[in-house]
C-alpha cells in the first residue's frame, strides 16, 4: 500500500488553542468516573437530567444571555434565542406535557422539520422524565407507523403540513393519545400561557432519555435508546472534537431525525456552550456558503454528500464569500473522500477532519482532533475513554493490518442503554465482550483507523442509513410486484443510491412508466429520501434455499464483480 499522505498540523498556526492539547497523554490516565464531576452537573442528590445540563445549568453563568440559537427557516424567516429563552420554553413544554398526562418514561415522539419547537419540544420531555424519538420529516406513513407503534408513543409533536400523514395510521395506535400541531394557534397560546418556571425531574444516570430508530439488514428499524448519561460523552467530544469554545459560532447541518442532529444540535453542542446555527431549509451551494459568512460560523460539521454536492461546484464560488471566521471543519456519515479533504484545503485553506461513529455509539468514536495531525483518508483514532479493535467474526483481535470487524468495548457513557422491546437484537451486538459495529475496516501501525465498508447489506445514501427490508417491503405492497431484492449502489455524488430488483407479476408488463410508479409509491407511503433511484426488472431473484434473498450477489452482478460462493444457493 502507498504510504498516505499527512497534513501536519503545527501548534503555533492555531488560531485557537485547541481543549484538548495533547491527546496521547490525556488518554493515558483518562476516565469517564473521573471527569463526570467537572464536566457535567450533578444534583445534589447525585442525580442528573440531560436536558439541565444542556442548557440550564447554564442560567448561573454569563451563557444565560448569550445566543444559543441562530434560527434561519427556509424562506428566510430569522429568530433568535438566548440559552435563558430555550429553557424557559422548554420548561414550558415540559409543563404542557405534564397537563396532557405524560408521565416518566412516556415517549413523546417529534415529527417536524428543523424548526425552533423541535430543539425545545426535545428538551421539554427530557426535562420532565420522559423519553423524546425523532421522525424525519421525510417519512410517510408506513415508516411512521412502523417507529410510533413499537415505541408505544403517546404523544406525537408535529405540524399542520405534515400531520395529514398520521390520519390515516391514527386509529391503528391506541397508545397515541394527543397529537400536538405546533403551528395551530390554539395550540401557541396553550403553550404560552404555562410557566416558565419547571421542576426539572432527577434521573438516574440509566435512564432513559432518548431513542431513535435505525435500520440494519433485516428486519423493521430498532428503536436504539440512549440514556441520561450520555450528556458527558456527547459533550466532552463536542468539547474535544469539535472543539466548541464559549465564543465559537456553530453550524452543524444535520437533522435531528438523525443521531448527529440530537447529539450535536441539542445535547453536546449547548451543554458546551456554543451559540449555533440552524438552517431549515435545502441544500444550496451558495445559500451555505452564505450561512458560513453572514453569521459568521466557526465550526462547521457536515457530511460526504454535502462535500461532494459543494465541490461539484467548484471553488471559484466559495471564493465569492468571506469565510475568514470558518476554524474547524468536520465530516460525518460516510466515507470522506480524500479528494473531498484536499479540496477543503483548496476552498476554504482547512482541512476536513473525519469522525465516525453510529446511532448505536451515541458519540463520535474515531475521530481527527484538531490537535492531531490528519492521515488523509483515515477516520483517525478513538476517542479518550473508548478503546476500539480489528476483530475476527468471532470477538479476536486482528493483527495490525488486517482487515476485519471495527469493534469496540462497551463502557462509555452514551454506549446504547438497550433496543426498545428487543433485548435479543441487543444482545446480537456483541461477541466475546466486543461491540461489533457491523463496519470493516483496519487499523495501521500508529492506531490509525482505515474504512473498508459495511459487513452488512445496510445502506448510506447521501449519509442517511437505510435497511434495505423497509424498501423491498414498501415495494411488494404494490400490486404489481412480486418481489423485491435492494441494494446500494456505489455513487459518486451521494455514495450509494437505492436500486431495486424487481420481479413483477406474470400479467403485467414492464416499462419506464412503471419503474417510475413505484419508485414514487416507495416515496409516499415509507419515505421521500428511502425510495429507488433506479429499478430493473428480472425474472428471479437469487435466494438462499431458506428463501432468504441474497443481496450480496445481486451487487456482486451490478458491479460486474465474481458472484463468490454460492453454495447455499436454492438455484442461480
Ligand atoms: C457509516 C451516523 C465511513 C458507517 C453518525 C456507520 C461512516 C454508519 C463514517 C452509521 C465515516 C459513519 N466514515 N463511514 N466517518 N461515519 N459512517 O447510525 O457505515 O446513521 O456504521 O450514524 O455510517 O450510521 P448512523
Amino acid at each position: 500500500m502507498e504510504a498516505p499522505q499527512i497534513f501536519h498540523k503545527d501548534p503555533s498556526t492555531f488560531r485557537t488553542a485547541p481543549n484538548l492539547n495533547n491527546y496521547e497523554d490525556t488518554r493515558k490516565s483518562f476516565s469517564w468516573d473521573d471527569v463526570a464531576d467537572k464536566e457535567i452537573a450533578f444534583f445534589p442528590d447525585g442525580k442528573l437530567n440531560a436536558a439541565y445540563i444542556a442548557v440550564d445549568r447554564h442560567l448561573n453563568t454569563d451563557l444565560a444571555s448569550k445566543v444559543a440559537l441562530y434560527w434561519e427557516g427556509d424562506n428566510g424567516e430569522k429568530e433568535i434565542f438566548t440559552y435563558r429563552d430555550i429553557a424557559h420554553r422548554s420548561n414550558q413544554f415540559g409543563n404542557l406535557l405534564k397537563k396532557k398526562g405524560v408521565r416518566r418514561g412516556d415517549r413523546v415522539f417529534i415529527f417536524l422539520p428543523r424548526v425552533p419547537l423541535l430543539y425545545i419540544s426535545f428538551l421539554g420531555t427530557l426535562k420532565i422524565g420522559a423519553i423524546a424519538g425523532t421522525l424525519f420529516s421525510a417519512f410517510q406513513e408506513q415508516a411512521l407507523f412502523d417507529r410510533l407503534e413499537n415505541s408505544g408513543a403517546k404523544i406525537l409533536v408535529t405540524n399542520k403540513d405534515l400531520s395529514t400523514r398520521i390520519e390515516k395510521i391514527r386509529g391503528k395506535l391506541p397508545n397515541l393519545s394527543d397529537v400536538l400541531v405546533v403551528d395551530d394557534p390554539n395550540f401557541s397560546a396553550q403553550l404560552t400561557s404555562q410557566e416558565n418556571s419547571l421542576e426539572i425531574e432527577h434521573m438516574e444516570k440509566d435512564d432513559y432519555a432518548f431513542m431513535l430508530y435505525t435500520s440494519g439488514t433485516t428486519g423493521k428499524p430498532k428503536g436504539v435508546v440512549h440514556k441520561h448519561y450520555a450528556i458527558l460523552s456527547q459533550h466532552l467530544t463536542a468539547k474535544f472534537v469539535l472543539d466548541i469554545h464559549k465564543d465559537d459560532i456553530y453550524w452543524c447541518t444535520a437533522d435531528p431525525g438523525w443521531v448527529t442532529g440530537i447529539s450535536y444540535e441539542i445535547l453536546g453542542s449547548w451543554s458546551s456552550g456554543a451559540t449555533q446555527v440552524v438552517y431549515s431549509g435545502r441544500f444550496d451551494t451558495e445559500k451555505w456558503y452564505q450561512i458560513l459568512q453572514d453569521y459568521k460560523v466557526s465550526i462547521w460539521y457536515t457530511a460526504p454528500t454535502a462535500i461532494r454536492m459543494l465541490m461539484a461546484k467548484g471553488e471559484e464560488v466559495v471564493k465569492r464569500f468571506s469565510l475568514s471566521n470558518l476554524r474547524h471543519i468536520l465530516s460525518v456519515g460516510e466515507p470522506l473522500n480524500p479528494e473531498a479533504i484536499r479540496w477543503g484545503l483548496k476552498a476554504f485553506g482547512l482541512p476536513f477532519h473525519d469522525t465516525w461513529w453510529q446511532t448505536e455509539t451515541g458519540c463520535m468514536v474515531l475521530v481527527n482532533f484538531p490537535c492531531t495531525d490528519i492521515k488523509i483518508g483515515s477516520m483517525g483514532r478513538p476517542f479518550l475513554g473508548i478503546d476500539a479493535e480489528i476483530v475476527d467474526d468471532n470477538g479476536n483481535p486482528l493483527p495490525t493490518g488486517t482487515e476485519g470487524n471495527i469493534a469496540l468495548i462497551p463502557g462509555w457513557p452514551s454506549m446504547m442503554q438497550t433496543i426498545w422491546n428487543n433485548e435479543e437484537k441487543y444482545k446480537s451486538y456483541f461477541v466475546n465482550g466486543w461491540y461489533i459495529s457491523g463496519d470493516r475496516g483496519w487499523k495501521d501501525a500508529d492506531g490509525y483507523f482505515w474504512f473498508v465498508g459495511r459487513a452488512d447489506d445496510v445502506i448510506k445514501t447521501s449519509g442517511e442509513r437505510v435497511g434495505p427490508f423497509e424498501v423491498e417491503s414498501a415495494l411488494v405492497e404494490h400490486p404489481a410486484v412480486v418481489e423485491a431484492g435492494v441494494i446500494g449502489k456505489p455513487d459518486e455524488v451521494r455514495g450509494e443510491i437505492i436500486k431495486a430488483f424487481i420481479v413483477l407479476k406474470p400479467n403485467v408488463t414492464p416499462s419506464d412508466l412503471l419503474k417510475e410508479e413505484l419508485s414514487q409509491h416507495v416515496k409516499k407511503h415509507l419515505a421521500g429520501h428511502a425510495y429507488p433511484r433506479e429499478i430493473e426488472f428480472i425474472d428471479k431473484l437469487p435466494k438462499t434455499r431458506s428463501g432468504k434473498i441474497m443481496r450480496r450477489i445481486l451487487k456482486a452482478k451490478e458491479m460486474g464483480m465474481p458472484i463468490g460462493d454460492t453454495s447455499t444457493l436454492e438455484e442461480y
